[in-house]
């Protein structure tokens, strides 16, 4: 048994103090105690940051007397009383320089890095495994919510059935925003951007690539392959309307920009071991958990062989919430330090599989067309479907504008989403088609 008295202190070195890195300086003094009581005492050694003077007034301010600053990161890597880095400045590079050389020191290290995790991932699994030291990320994903170590460890036994991740607050504030004020995307965009949720430039997050990256490492760990970002098919936000939001709630749905991931559907050109990995925004049935996830809020639905369903909801970004998930995974780090249990836990990223083009995806979709308002079109469009073999679930005429045209929404049963694909481009050539308005997935049973 551990003697209550035995003293247990593990030094840590943390480069980066940015909105993530000053949360967790503040989160491990403010609860130093209890984390001491919990693991050991661990202590911030050095602060590499660029800006010295606002580096020394934090660590004064939070009254942190054994914490020097520093600007060059080889002050943490090279000092052998480190144990375990920290890199929160985010970005390729030089984090990556300086994830490698505090591995390649035998340091464990904690990151908050998704760019890094889910583009470099399996190299620097593979460096901590040579290493002997710990590479841990939970808060890489969904900032907060403790979901990669529940899909490593707590659901280690489960085959995943599906992951449906809410991963980007910044798209599921603008998408709550135009549901519940029924303002289009531009105007809710500026608000996230005034409340400073989105960044100046938003790309990453409404064009989804924050939201892939984050796929791309659920998927890797659910599935035990090395599945980059580069492989996550990907849609944003940018192209939704009021108007389908509208047609939506009509129809007992809300659209949410979802990342999934799940294993291939069966065809005769899928691999037995092949996953799904996309982000695109969904329609999902009011009904679902999903569906009640507002604002900022992030959720991951899991569904597990055995388990069955269940939802990890939390805050995916700020200060203390991200630096709840940084501490977690520096306490399990120093846990393992001091039993000497350093560097025998980490992925294995195994399992060959491919993950399927879209083309061989299946989904049922909700389509709205702006159609001439005259005799004979449904039938046109409906032989455009039928001619790919689409079997349509629902259509309804809407609105008839001012300048004669009508618009037309229809929802298609599950199809291969080439078929689709071929229909849509059967509808450009009827000349009674003015346009495909919209194309948006909806959840099926
Ligand atoms: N920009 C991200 C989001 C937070 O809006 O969820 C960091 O991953």
């Amino acid at each position: 048994m551990q003697n209550a008295k035995t003293v247990r202190r593990v030094n840590v070195g943390l480069i980066g103090l940015g909105t993530v890195g000053g949360g967790t300086l503040q989160l491990l003094a403010q609860n130093s105690r209890l984390i001491a009581d919990r693991a050991s005492e661990i202590v911030v050694k050095r602060v590499c940051n660029l800006d010295i003077p606002y580096t020394e007034a934090k660590i004064a301010e939070l009254g942190l007397t054994e914490t020097t600053a520093t600007s060059d990161y080889h002050d943490l890597v090279n000092d052998p009383e480190i144990d375990i880095v920290i890199e929160l400045i985010g970005g390729i590079h030089p984090a990556l320089e300086m994830v490698k050389a505090a591995l390649s020191a035998g340091k464990s290290v904690v990151t908050a890095n998704k760019d890094l995790v889910a583009s470099h991932g399996a190299e620097l699994f593979q460096l901590a495994a040579e290493n002997k030291a710990d590479f841990l990320f939970e808060a890489s994903v969904a900032g907060g919510i403790p979901i990669l170590k529940a899909l490593k460890d707590s659901l280690a036994a489960n085959n995943i059935v599906e992951i449906m991740g809410i991963v980007n607050g910044t798209t599921n504030y603008i998408l709550s925003q135009m549901s519940h004020t029924g303002a289009d995307f531009q105007p809710c965009l500026q608000r996230a951007q005034e409340l400073g949720y989105a960044e100046a430039n938003p790309t990453n997050d409404i064009e989804g690539f924050d939201a892939a990256r984050k796929m791309a490492i659920l998927a890797s760990i659910a599935y035990n392959a090395n599945i980059t970002e580069d492989m996550v098919y990907v849609e944003g936000i940018t192209k939704i309307s009021k108007f389908d939001i509208d047609y939506a709630a009509q129809l007992g749905y809300v659209i949410k920009l979802v990342g999934l991931a799940r294993p291939g559907a069966d065809s005769e050109t899928t691999a037995e071991n092949s996953v799904e990995v996309c982000v695109y925004p969904l329609m999902i049935p009011l009904a679902h958990p999903l569906a009640a996830v507002n604002d900022v809020f992030n959720a991951v639905f899991v569904e597990g062989d055995a388990l069955g369903q269940s939802m990890f909801y939390g805050r995916g970004a700020g200060s203390l919430p991200t630096a709840s998930a940084v501490a977690g995974d520096v306490i399990a780090a120093a846990r393992h330090i001091l039993n000497g249990t350093k560097g025998g836990y980490g992925l294995r990223l195994f399992a060959q599989r491919q993950v399927l083009p879209i083309g061989e995806c299946y989904n049922k979709f909700y389509i709205r067309l702006m159609v001439q308002d005259k005799p004979k079109v449904l039938a046109q469009i409906a032989e455009a479907f039928a001619a790919s073999d689409i079997s349509l679930d629902s259509v309804i005429q809407k609105r008839v504008m001012d300048s004669g045209l009508a618009e037309i929404v229809l929802i298609t049963h599950q199809v291969k989403e080439a078929n689709l694909q071929e229909a849509v481009e059967r509808l450009h050539r009827l000349s009674c088609v003015d346009c495909v308005a919209s194309l948006i997935r909806v959840k099926g049973e």
